[in-house]
């Protein structure tokens, strides 16, 4: 098993840019990671330690390659006691529901026994024309807190 899964959900392809990214910045400081592009729930072991990358589309919405796994979470509710994660949100002020997947996710994550790993971070692209930059400065404080 890998040290880290990320888990992307996107719908234009940006958060699976980031989490590619970061799976490279997590692999260059000695950890192996796993990148599932919209899991499905037989993919994902559920222990060790998981990084949710997603943009939010719709109002407030999960993105369709991330549904799986959301309704995986609200109707099965895993027991994920053994997983810790962590969590970047992308999406636009322009919204009121800014950031509403990664919220979602992080709330269901929680009601399954998941504990989180630091705060969650939430890139606002009208702010970071590219979103992999402030993902690669949390990401700096967020793998030492694995230790
Ligand atoms: C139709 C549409 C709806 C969106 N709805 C939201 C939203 O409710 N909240 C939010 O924070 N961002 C919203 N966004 C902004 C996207 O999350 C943002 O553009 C993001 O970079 C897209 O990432 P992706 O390439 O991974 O899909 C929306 C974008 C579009 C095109």
């Amino acid at each position: 098993m890998a040290d880290i899964t990320l888990i992307s959900g996107s719908t234009l392809g940006g958060a699976e840019y980031v989490a590619e990214h970061l799976a490279e910045q997590l692999e260059d400081a000695g950890f192996t990671t796993e990148t599932l592009h919209g899991p499905v729930a037989d993919e994902l072991s559920t222990d060790g330690i998981w990084l949710v990358v997603s943009s939010t589309h719709g109002a407030g919405d999960i993105p369709d390659n991330l549904l799986p796994f959301y309704e995986y979470l609200r109707e099965e509710k895993p027991d994920l006691s053994a997983v810790r994660f962590g969590a970047i949100g992308i999406g636009s002020r322009e919204y009121d529901t800014f950031c509403g997947a990664i919220d979602k996710l992080d709330a269901e994550m929680k009601a399954c026994g998941a504990k989180q790993i630091g705060e969650t971070l939430k890139i606002n692209v009208l702010e970071h024309d590219i979103p992999e930059d402030p993902a690669e400065l949390w990401l700096g404080s967020w793998k030492n807190l694995l230790k």
